[in-house]
């Protein structure tokens, strides 16, 4: 998979996108990431990127003239799937972010300050959010969003390593997970872990996981039927 990333602040990326699984993963030509410095494409003297919002208010509002030629020139004569950070974009979800994975190609707009010219907006696709929160730049929310989208790409996870036995894969929470040593400071692990019976084990998870996330979101119980199934498959 090919990602493009258009952002105004593009070393923010250099650690995140070089380090552990997703360096990894491109280094072995599963996943292509490229960042584009949007203030290389401003056609003004000073290479100004934004401007006072009309009807006034506070901050900056990033111009459109500066994504518009870096994302054609990104673009180029391709149609990739465009998609703008956002907080006012669909909030991402596990599955989303699967679908996603299966394309060929993606690109992601940050936007900074208040946010992009409006009329950005006849060049994207998809508005996707990471929460109903804001921050200061779409560059996090494209860090979690290309993170939480590759581990979906068959071969970015090792063998060991599984997206679909994870917390909301199948609609509940995670159950716990130990290792070794067995006994730490007084605290042990759960003997029915340590015992092999692989069903005992299995059903002893799915009620932890049914606990937790009574405990902690219980709005996703609602996803409780999917959950059952992907369990009695095991
Ligand atoms: C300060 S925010 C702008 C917020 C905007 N004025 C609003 O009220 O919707 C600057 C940029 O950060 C990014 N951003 C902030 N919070 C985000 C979130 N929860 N999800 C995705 N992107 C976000 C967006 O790219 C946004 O254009």
């Amino acid at each position: 998979m090919k990602i493009d990333i258009l952002t105004l602040f593009p070393e923010m990326f250099d650690g995140v996108l070089s380090a552990s699984i997703l360096g990894r993963a491109q280094a072995s030509g599963i996943l292509s990431i490229e960042t584009h410095d949007i203030r290389a494409y401003a056609d003004n003297k000073h290479k100004k990127t934004d401007d006072y919002p009309f009807g006034g208010g506070a901050g900056l509002v990033m111009m459109a003239q500066p994504i518009f030629d870096c994302m054609a020139a990104v673009c180029g004569d391709e149609q990739p799937h465009r998609i703008l950070l956002t907080p006012r974009g669909k909030l991402l979800t596990s599955e989303r972010a699967k679908e996603l994975s299966k394309l060929d190609r993606i690109v992601l707009l940050c936007g900074h300050y208040e946010g992009v010219d409006e009329r950005v907006n006849t060049l994207i696709d998809e508005e996707i959010s990471i929460g109903d929160y804001v921050l200061t730049g779409g560059e996090l929310p494209a860090m979690v969003l290309v993170d939480c989208l590759s581990r979906f790409i068959p071969g970015v996870l090792g063998s060991e390593e599984s997206a679909e036995d994870e917390s909301h894969a199948n609609g509940l929470l995670e159950y716990p997970q130990y290792t070794r040593p067995a006994s730490f400071r007084g605290l042990d692990v759960p003997e029915i872990l340590l015992n092999g019976h692989h069903a005992n084990i299995a059903k002893w998870r799915h009620e932890q996981a049914m606990e937790k996330t009574r405990e902690m979101r219980p709005c996703l119980l609602g996803n409780f039927g999917r959950v059952d199934r992907a369990y009695t498959k095991k």
